[in-house]
């Protein structure tokens, strides 16, 4: 009883030191994968250990309990979270319980999130907080569309997500930032380094406190581009969405 209480305070004060990694590789399996697929995942998965990478793979809740219990050298990620902590809210996940099963990230304002399931960054500030009080370290995802992208609205609007989908609470040690644009998902579709890289630049200089803040690319990101473009200066890894459900290239990104 005393020990359980003793590992069950130790868990809580303990939180990923995002500083004692050399880049971020977050698999986004959206709503994809079952048990079959899961363990042949892991199966081809087997990496070395490289402490220095940190591997991120976000299932479907349902599979996150699963997934935790056989994985080997990667951390597990939730794809959302709630943004209550409880009570009458049928059907959502809190981060409390994303903490119980030993959940370590949690993605928070993907795209699709914003224009299927209409959330607002509002709403994503009041999750990232959720999720911070639990320690969990929420991926936060900005971006433009094509259409702001056109109109040379890109920095606005991600100074904007960042701004309210931000709580006071979030700092560099316990958030991430990805940069997503929204064209560029699913659609085989990068902007170009130097683009990503004064994205990323803005992202860091337009206020002070984003400054070292790890940043993500993600959107289209491929083993044919995943090295040159997690090669800039200013990209801590990437979020990446199709390329992750196959073990093999998923690997061949990271070790690239
Ligand atoms: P993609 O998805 O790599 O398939 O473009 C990325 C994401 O949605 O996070």
């Amino acid at each position: 009883m005393f020990a359980s209480i003793i590992i069950v305070s130790i868990m809580e004060i303990i939180m990923i030191n995002l500083d004692n990694f050399s880049s971020f590789f977050v698999a986004n399996w959206k709503l994809n994968g079952n048990y079959k697929f899961i363990d042949n995942f892991i199966e081809e998965f087997e990496i070395p250990d490289n402490n220095s990478k940190c591997i991120v793979i976000c299932p479907t809740f349902i599979y996150l309990d699963y997934t935790i219990k056989n994985k080997n050298n990667f951390y597990l990620g939730a794809q959302n979270v709630s943004q209550y902590e409880g009570g009458a809210y049928t059907g959502e996940i809190s981060s409390t319980s994303l903490k119980e099963l030993g959940i370590e990230f949690c993605i928070i304002g993907h795209s699709e999130r914003r224009q299927f399931f209409k959330e607002e960054n509002k709403n994503v500030n009041l999750k990232c907080s959720q999720l911070i009080k639990q320690q969990i370290i929420p991926i936060i995802c900005i971006g433009e569309t094509l259409e702001e992208k056109k109109n040379g609205k890109t920095n606005e609007i991600l100074a904007i997500q960042l701004k309210e989908g931000l709580p006071e609470s979030s700092n560099y040690t316990n958030t991430i930032i990805a940069y997503e644009p929204v064209w560029a998902i699913g659609t085989g579709l990068t902007p170009t380094l130097e683009e990503i890289y004064e994205t990323h630049e803005f992202i860091k200089k337009h206020n002070t406190k984003f400054i070292n803040y790890k940043i993500l690319y993600g959107g289209s990101v491929k083993v044919s581009n995943a090295k040159e473009i997690t090669s800039l200066s200013n990209v801590d890894g990437a979020l990446i969405g199709g390329a992750s459900l196959k073990a093999n290239e998923f690997k061949k990104i990271i070790q690239d």
